[in-house]
């Protein structure tokens, strides 16, 4: 970051007088302050290009403020969907510097000063405009894996027991935002379109949810073999890398279902085991 004096504060603005304003002028006043250059997609329906801008920004803004800041000053127009700004809304995916990212989680002094910082829209969806993608597909994905199907009480008052750990296990993949950046990192769908036949790292971290529930009791082994096309994942840990809840989706999620259709579909004494473990069919 560049450093310059601090630009001076607006006078008269709303709320100006209070507290709040004069405390946050106070921090603004110590932070460092300086420019720095966004090279922003613009454009829709998959065309477009970079557009340079140069902006303002204080020590602590992150991609997210930025991008509001250009919006509001220079480019009104500007087309980026978020919600939250506190990374749990999963809104603001983009692809920051080449590298899927929560724009409101990435501070503007973590990423390179010599060369502009780039923002892109997710590229693994439909293009929208400018900085939004069209993730719907993966709303369709969702309904395919078979829901929660818990067995009868434990008694008579209608509740379960379960063990401690075994509930503990699956509250990691609970964490999930669906902020679709493993999916828009996985290359047998980015590069390989896979969308039809494969239904990415964010659905099996959601079957693996259901499946390792010590209650349910639907079978969803057979669909993540075939419909859900688990067998293209190689195992390259890309989605891991880039969940910003740190899900361990591939070794916790992944390959613990792998290994559960390689027992069922190609070890023999596997299946001889699970016809006399297998699950009562899902309802
Ligand atoms: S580990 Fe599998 S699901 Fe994850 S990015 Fe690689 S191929 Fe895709
Ligand atoms: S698993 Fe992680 S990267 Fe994937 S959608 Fe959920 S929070 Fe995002
Ligand atoms: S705005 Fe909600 S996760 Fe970024």
């Amino acid at each position: 970051m560049t450093t310059t004096a601090p630009p001076e504060r607006a006078t008269g603005a709303p709320g100006a007088g209070d507290a709040y304003t004069a405390a946050q002028a106070a921090q603004d006043a110590g932070a460092a302050h300086g420019t720095r250059t966004l090279r922003v997609w613009r454009g829709a329906g998959g065309t477009g290009a970079f557009t340079e801008f140069t902006t303002d920004v204080v020590e602590g803004m992150v991609v997210l403020d930025a991008i509001h800041q250009i919006q509001a000053e220079q480019a009104n127009d500007l087309a980026v969907r978020w919600n939250c700004k506190a990374g749990k809304c999963g809104s603001c995916s983009a692809e920051i510097n080449g590298k899927p990212k929560l724009m409101c989680m990435t501070r503007l002094d973590e990423l390179p000063t010599d060369a502009p910082i780039t923002v892109e829209p997710m590229r693994a969806f439909p293009h929208v405009r400018d900085l939004v993608s069209d993730v719907s597909w993966n709303f369709r994905v969702k309904p395919q894996i078979r829901r929660f199907t818990p067995r009868p009480p434990d008694a008579p008052d209608g509740t379960w027991r379960m063990r401690q750990a075994d509930v503990d296990r699956v509250q990691e993949f609970r964490q999930c935002i669906e902020c679709f950046l493993c999916q828009d990192v996985c290359h047998v769908l980015r590069d390989h379109h896979k969308h039809e036949t494969f239904a990415g790292p964010r659905y099996f971290v959601h079957a693996a949810a259901l499946e390792m529930h010590p209650l349910d009791t639907a079978d969803r082994i057979p669909e993540l073999r075939q419909a859900q096309g688990i067998g293209y994942c190689n195992i390259t840990k890309c989605c891991t890398s880039v969940c910003p809840e740190h899900i361990a989706i591939t070794d916790n999620a992944i390959i613990p279902l792998k290994e559960r259709v390689v027992d069922r579909f190609y070890d023999p004494v596997g299946r001889l085991v699970q016809l006399f473990r297998r699950k009562s069919p899902a309802h």
